[in-house]
């Protein structure tokens, strides 16, 4: 359990540092994505943190740094300014973002493959 929170507060940051390099490339259709990600793993992370505070050694150990609240994942991502390099981007061809979570998470089917 402690392992796991601690992985899980790292990806959180992983996720939000992909969501800032997506819109810095100009794949903006990533964005909401890789943020929905980073919500999900700051889930997982408030989840083990609470199992190990919930056991009596757990409680005498020093636990990784608590993420800010998970409203302010999407708050600090719409705060920041983009890099001038990322201004200057063309537009990509933009897609659903239900067609890129596919693709992201959803297994090849065996077809495909071969
Ligand atoms: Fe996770």
């Amino acid at each position: 359990m402690y392992g796991a929170g601690k992985l899980e507060s790292r990806n959180v940051k992983e996720y939000e540092t992909a969501a800032r390099y997506a819109r810095d490339c100009g794949c903006a259709d990533l964005i909401d994505c890789l943020l929905e990600m980073a919500e999900v793993e700051w889930n997982h992370e408030f989840y083990f943190r609470s199992r190990v505070l919930d056991h009596a050694l757990g409680r005498r150990l020093p636990l990784w740094l608590q993420p800010p609240p998970k409203e302010t994942i999407r708050l600090t991502f719409a705060g920041e300014r983009t890099t001038p390099s990322a201004q200057n981007q063309p537009p990509k061809q933009v897609r659903s973002a239900q067609s890129r979570r596919d693709e992201m998470f959803i297994a090849p089917r065996e077809q495909d493959i071969s």
